[in-house]
């Protein structure tokens, strides 16, 4: 009771989670680049599979002033 919910991990190959994502751009990181640089995230054994679901955090967080609520691992098609 009362347990905050474990962030997800977005990153497998670095173990790195949403919330440790989440603070990195809230704290300026505003490029994936500077969000590889300052997580790990996204440069890791499996060439970036996860750099789709940092794309839609940046993106949400750059248009709306928060984080999307659910990520998909796919790319939307246009
Ligand atoms: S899951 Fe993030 S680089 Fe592989």
């Amino acid at each position: 009771m009362g347990q905050k919910p474990k962030s997800e991990t977005i990153c497998y190959c670095n173990c790195v989670d949403r919330a440790t994502i989440e603070n990195a751009i809230k704290n300026g990181a505003n490029t994936l680049n500077k969000i590889f640089d300052s997580t790990t995230a996204g440069v890791g054994a499996c060439g970036g599979s996860c750099r789709v679901k940092l794309h839609q955090l940046l993106d949400g967080y750059q248009k709306t002033g928060q984080f999307p609520e659910k990520l998909s691992s796919k790319i939307k098609k246009k």
